[in-house]
């Protein structure tokens, strides 16, 4: 049987990282696809050095020219520019939105079957650009956000409870912005959720909100510290579990950017929610009841993700 192909649009950090960690999964054939030429090629020949050392099988390739995605499986798009300290993610919306223009136009024309994970920023306004752009169908492409977000929070518990970060689950849904929505009720270490925890006197409400806030800060706290550019592991290992999930039809259930036609009461938007990735994509939607509370901070959530599909309206007559 054939190797899977997994193109990468952006070959910086992220993209870097994410070719890696292919390789080492042997999840298939990796294509690095970048603007700036020598970039794709020198990186992908440096981790094809690597496999002989780690012992995998993965072909590298480097690309300026969309050809090379052709008939790609997978098409990971980190393409853009990224964060730096002061930025918000919403900043970056009119430089990503050109680029979204090109990949679509690229993925369009080479690898209109390919499953696509969108990870450029603003998240949830760029992957929903990228769907106009490629004329994707919407249950072939999704935003990277959640499974990282869930991963910060998850990091942040299992400090504080000094346990396996393997236990502890998280929820986290909503935009993935400052007003994402991390859920304490449907979070746990090993199915006790944390209201409970904090009954039990593992931890304090306090303590608990305060690492509800970090998580909903967590990008820029990166940010800050490295100063020249935004997160790139964990993003990276967030969006590989999402394509191994499709590649392997794993069907796992993850947080992602997906496509609602409805549900949440939200209609034609991306928005981080449960979804369950097999081999055909996004194959379910899971729609969890909210209390109001809840409903009031995914609502929030949703309308900030609203103002940004507007400005790319704004931007681009033709998404209007
Ligand atoms: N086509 C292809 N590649 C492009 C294009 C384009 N039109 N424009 C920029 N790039 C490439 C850059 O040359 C660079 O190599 O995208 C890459 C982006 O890499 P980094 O600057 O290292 O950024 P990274 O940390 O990987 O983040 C990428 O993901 O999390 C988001 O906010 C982040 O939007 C940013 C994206």
């Amino acid at each position: 049987m054939a190797r899977k192909k997994i193109a990468l649009i952006g070959a910086g950090q992220i993209g870097g990282t994410l070719a890696h960690l292919a390789g080492l999964k042997e999840l298939g054939d990796i294509v690095l696809f970048d603007i700036a030429d020598g970039v794709p090629q020198g990186k992908g020949l440096d981790i094809a050095e690597s496999a002989p050392v780690d012992g995998f099988d993965a072909k590298y390739s480097g690309a300026s020219d969309y050809s090379a995605i052709a008939g790609a499986d997978v098409v990971i798009v980190t393409a853009g520019v990224p964060r730096k300290p002061g930025m918000s993610r919403d900043d970056l919306i009119g430089i990503n939105l050109k680029v979204m223009e090109a990949v679509g136009t690229g993925i369009k024309t080479h690898a209109p079957n390919a499953f696509v994970i969108c990870i450029t920023n603003p998240l949830d306004a760029m992957v929903w650009a990228l769907q106009k752009f490629s004329g994707l169908d919407p249950k072939k492409i999704v935003g990277m956000a959640g499974v990282l977000d869930s991963a910060r929070f998850r990091h942040f518990l299992a400090e504080e409870f000094q346990v396996s970060v393997e236990d502890v689950t998280a929820f986290v849904l909503g935009g993935h912005g400052d007003d994402m929505v991390p859920l304490v009720r449907y979070s746990t270490v090993a199915g006790v959720p944390l209201p409970d925890l904090v009954k039990m006197g593992w931890t304090t409400q306090e303590k608990l909100d305060a690492m509800v806030e970090r998580t909903r800060k967590g990008g820029g706290e990166i940010v800050n510290l490295l100063k020249t550019g935004s997160a790139f592991y964990a993003p990276a290992a967030s969006a590989i579990a999402m394509a191994e999930s499709y590649l392997k039809d794993k069907k796992r259930v993850l947080p992602c950017a997906a496509h609602l036609t409805g549900q949440y009461g939200v209609d034609g938007l991306f928005i981080g929610v449960p979804i369950v990735i097999g081999e055909n994509g996004v194959e379910r939607i899971v729609e969890v009841e909210f209390s109001g509370e809840e409903k009031a901070m995914f609502e929030k959530s949703v309308n900030s993700v609203k103002g940004l599909v507007e400005a790319c309206k704004g931007i681009n007559g033709a998404l209007a």
